[in-house]
């Protein structure tokens, strides 16, 4: 392995993020996404609660669109602070995250616990595409040097992490196992 020779270290910290324009316009980057991507779940989830059966199921996603307009309002929220333009950017990925989930609501029937499981699965990796990201953005909002920013981001990825904990929750409790008994 190449050894590093100079005195600077490789990656050092801002604290202004004029410091790094090209950095800082990545995670502006990411927050248009993730703006795009919460507004397109806050339209999409009612689909899938009227889709699910179980009531615990119902409840979860219900209170998670809840939770996702609070989401919605808090990146409104950053880019008042970062003193820009509220922006939204297509997400691709929650475009195609949410087709998988509608696809599996199309491909199983109604009524079914089967179905309940189909959701949970794509709804799970909607919460993991959100962890990811605000998992990122938390660090890469360190690094610019918003701390209060950093901040909020980080409540969010909590309430995320809780949601998919609860989906988990769901499957195993309830769900699942139903789902194992239908013909
Ligand atoms: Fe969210």
């Amino acid at each position: 392995m190449k050894k590093e020779t100079g005195a600077e270290p490789k990656f050092t910290t801002k604290t202004s993020p004029k410091a790094e324009p090209a950095l800082n316009e990545l995670f502006m980057d990411g927050i248009m996404d993730i703006f795009w991507a919460e507004n397109h779940l806050v339209k999409n989830l009612p689909k899938m609660i009227e889709s699910a059966t179980s009531d615990k199921l119902k409840n979860a996603i219900t209170d998670h669109l809840a939770q996702t307009k609070t989401h919605v309002t808090r990146l409104e929220q950053v880019f008042e602070m970062l003193g820009e333009k509220v922006l939204a950017k297509k997400c691709d990925a929650m475009e195609g995250l949410t087709k998988e989930g509608e696809g599996i609501v199309e491909s199983t029937e109604a009524g079914t616990a089967t179905r309940d499981v189909g959701i949970i699965l794509a709804s799970q990796k909607v919460e993991h595409y959100e962890i990811a990201t605000y998992g990122g953005l938390t660090q890469l909002a360190k690094t610019l040097g918003h701390h209060d920013v950093a901040e909020l981001l980080y409540q969010t990825l909590t309430e995320e992490k809780a949601a998919d904990q609860l989906l988990t929750d769901v499957a195993e409790s309830d769900v699942n196992y139903k789902a194992s008994e239908e013909a």
